[in-house]
């Protein structure tokens, strides 16, 4: 199990496992409005808690999506089940992404009310309902993080996830600064001993706008205006070493970097990395296929590692604790650059 200390003194807890086993005043049971079991988690827990936890369910009469009820937990060690009900997906436009945070809040705010401190969360949604699970991730942290900035009470809260997939994602999330370093040491075995890339003027001007450029970065760029960048001793424009040439704070642009690395199975792609296609979109599918369809010439580990240093970005760019870790890792890099 990972512990991650929130700074407003509750503890968020990370497992893979069986949320029926918990031993925390309540779980979260990600039910259907009718309150009447089904399969997933929620055939689980009425299976382990026994027939008083329907009971009560029958009584209570239902449960609207996003919104939450609390019973007893019957035989389970949990004295307490918070059943919610959970959005089912339908492409993202009918506020799945609202209701699955009130899910968080609602039961969150039930446990509160109750007294209770300790609590245990499935990945709600992400089974028979459908949910992309990385959206999810990002959700239930993000909604359980901003209930616990402004509401006092919990002490811990578990997320039980019940596959190895949900548990990955969480780890992304829940422990960025670890996660940071390791894809980018596995950027720099995946390429280590790589040749510098054929990048012509024209693709270094496109990096030149975006780079906020150390001194070996101009030593590059007069290279590249004589087209010869291949002059450039490897060691120099490795990728590890060309993400280093971006300062702290220019790791926003760490799409050059990649770009570099993509540049480097088909020298000729930079001419159609249009400012819109890099700098203006988010990261999307479309441009991760970008990213996969230059890729050929590099081994499955280079796109592998490639893969998951954009996953990363996509998925926790925005977390203060990556981009801690991030400048750190730039900084030092460049100290040793
Ligand atoms: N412990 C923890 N997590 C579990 C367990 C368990 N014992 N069993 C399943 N899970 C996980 C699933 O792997 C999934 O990641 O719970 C998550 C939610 O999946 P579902 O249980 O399918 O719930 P959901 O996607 O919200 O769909 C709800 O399914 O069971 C029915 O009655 C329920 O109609 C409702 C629908």
């Amino acid at each position: 199990m990972l512990s991650f200390p929130d700074p407003n003194g509750t503890t968020l807890h990370l497992l893979q496992g069986d949320i029926t086993k918990m031993e925390t005043d309540a779980i979260v049971n990600a039910a259907n409005s009718s309150l009447l079991g089904g399969g997933g988690v929620d055939g689980a827990i009425h299976r382990a808690g026994g027939p008083r936890i329907l009971d009560a369910c029958r009584i209570i009469g239902g449960c609207k999506t996003g919104q939450a009820v609390i019973t007893t937990g019957g035989d389970l060690p949990a004295p307490y089940v918070i059943h919610t009900v959970g959005p089912v997906w339908r492409g993202g436009g009918n506020k799945e992404a609202e209701l699955l945070a009130d899910c968080y809040y609602n039961s969150l705010a039930l446990a509160v009310d109750k007294g209770l401190t300790t609590i245990a969360f499935p990945n709600i949604s992400t089974g028979i309902y459908s949910f992309p699970k990385p959206a999810a991730c990002k959700i239930a942290i993000q909604a359980v993080r901003m209930f616990l900035e402004y509401i006092e009470g919990i002490k811990n809260v578990y997320f039980v996830c019940f596959d190895a997939e949900n548990y990955t994602l969480y780890e992304r999330f829940l422990h960025p600064t670890l996660l940071a370093e390791t894809i980018i040491r596995e950027i720099e075995t995946a390429f280590d001993g790589v040749p510098a890339p054929e990048i012509t003027w024209g693709q270094a001007d496109l990096l030149d706008d975006y780079i906020d450029h150390g001194p070996a970065w101009e030593k590059a760029k007069q290279t590249a205006w004589r087209g010869r960048w291949q002059d450039i001793p490897a060691e120099t424009l490795r990728p590890a070493s060309a993400l280093s040439f971006l300062k702290p704070e220019g790791i926003r642009y760490y799409f050059p970097a990649c770009m570099v690395l993509a540049l480097r199975a088909q020298p000729d792609c930079g001419s159609d990395l249009t400012e819109s296609t890099l700098f203006h979109a988010e990261i999307t599918e479309s441009l991760k296929d970008y990213f996969l369809a230059r890729f050929e010439p590099f081994s499955p580990a280079q796109k592998k590692a490639v893969l998951h240093f954009l996953d990363f970005f996509a998925f926790v760019y925005d977390h203060p604790n990556a981009q801690r870790a991030i400048d750190k890792y730039w900084a030092d890099s460049i100290a040793n650059c």
